[in-house]
């Protein structure tokens, strides 16, 4: 009987020293190759250790809006740099009813000198084992020569969490909602380039607004496929009669929906299946993003933003745009690497598909619809807060046809 349990202890052992295994050997060896959860994402089931080293499910801290701060510890001066700066949106964060969460792998005992340095007024966790930046998608592991180079700084990784894992978090910033999904991610592999205040708080100004729940979408019917090829054309001018919420639900299924909900696949092909162009939707009540396993727009702005949706002037009143963005760190196949020219070929071939879906679809309905690379991608990137990874790739924009 013992023996059995002797065996029994080993082989549980065996199995929980191979998925720790798993995990950190499924780290990236990079900054620039990690994956960081994006908007719509839960939430990871992970613990963190408060300042006065007690353990704590994240998802249990979450009783209220969040904003989810990730840095590399109380060592690196851009960090705490950045704390600092953050400190000027403090304020207008906590009226909108945020609390501030700042994540690091430095032991509990370590986390009061960043609060001494900063002096902050956020809640410091600790994340020595890495489990939280893992589960966010944002750790990699530091090559020996940088851990030397640090020693020589005297910096000490070991000492900063206690544990030999040579991990670290791609500095990040999510923002957490009360439903356990993240509602907004900035992420940038580059520790000296962080989000700007003003960002974060445009961020959750809009984070703040109302998830829309589509109707669900009609999934057959139509024009025959045929005949939607023989109208299939480009529309520049539009009447200004709205979209109705059912249209746009069964346009947004068309467009890039989730057509086989078994595999979670989708209207359009993807390389890989990566899965990644987000489509923005503008409308003059705001923008979202289109979140296809649960069919709903999560907000991003309130308000009218339509030009920033398109140079051209009759997308500015039109009632409906769409802009994709692709997210080039969704690119990565095991060991394999691509280039950013390969990156760019196919975001741009993956939006090709989704566009002219969301044509077909427009010629069988009667709406208008236009293909755009007329977007200012700049502004765009920086007004809603893109990380360096996603890539304005185009713009589409739809309506009914005026009658002139
Ligand atoms: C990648 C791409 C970018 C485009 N960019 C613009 C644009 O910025 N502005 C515009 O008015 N039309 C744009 N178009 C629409 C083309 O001008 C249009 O598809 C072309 O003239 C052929 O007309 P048709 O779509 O009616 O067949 C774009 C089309 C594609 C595929």
């Amino acid at each position: 009987m013992s023996v059995k349990r002797n065996v029994l202890v080993l082989l549980i052992a065996g199995v929980v020293a191979m998925g720790c295994h798993r995990v950190f050997a499924s780290v990236p060896e990079s900054a620039d190759r990690v994956k960081p959860l994006s908007a719509g994402a839960d939430i990871p089931d992970v613990s963190v250790m408060q300042a006065d080293g007690s353990a704590v499910n994240l998802r249990d801290l979450l009783t209220q809006p969040t904003v989810l701060i990730f840095y590399r510890g109380g060592w690196c001066p851009f960090c705490n740099m950045h704390l600092g700066q953050l400190q000027e949106a403090h304020a207008e964060l906590v009226k909108l009813g945020y609390q501030i969460l700042a994540i690091s792998p430095d032991l509990p005992a370590k986390l009061a000198e960043s609060v001494e340095k900063g002096d902050l007024g956020y809640t410091l966790l600790s994340d020595s084992t890495m489990a939280a930046a893992q589960g966010f998608g944002i750790a990699f592991r530091v090559d020996d020569a940088t851990l030397e180079k640090y020693k020589g700084y005297g910096i000490d990784l070991e000492a900063a969490s206690g544990e030999s894992h040579h991990l670290l978090p791609v500095p990040a910033v999510f923002i957490a909602g009360t439903d356990g999904t993240v509602k907004f991610a900035y992420a940038n592999a580059d520790y000296k380039v962080r989000l700007e205040p003003a960002a974060l708080l445009a961020a959750a100004k809009g984070a703040a607004g109302e998830t829309v729940k589509l109707p669900a979408p009609r999934q057959s019917g139509g024009i025959p496929l045929l005949d939607a090829l023989k109208q299939r054309r480009s529309v520049r001018s539009f009447s200004e009669k709205p979209i109705e919420q059912q249209l746009l639900s069964d346009l947004l299924w068309a467009a890039f929906g989730v057509n086989r909900p078994e595999s979670g696949m989708r209207t359009a092909p993807s390389s890989y299946n990566w899965q990644d162009v987000t489509l923005y939707v503008f409308t003059p009540e705001g923008v979202w993003t289109y979140e296809a396993t649960g069919h709903r727009l999560l907000p991003v702005r309130q308000g009218d933003h339509r030009k920033l949706a398109g140079l051209q002037s009759y997308v500015w009143d039109a009632p409906l745009s769409f802009v994709y963005v692709s997210d080039f760190a969704k690119m990565q196949q095991g060991d394999e690497s691509f280039s950013a020219d390969y990156k760019l070929k196919i975001g741009g071939i993956d939006v090709g598909h989704i566009s002219q879906n969301v044509y077909l679809f427009c010629a069988s309905e009667g709406l208008g619809a236009v293909a755009r690379a007329s977007v200012d991608a700049k502004a765009f990137a920086e007004v809603f807060g893109l990380s360096p990874h996603q890539h304005v790739m185009f713009g589409q924009t739809i309506g009914w046809p005026s009658e002139d």
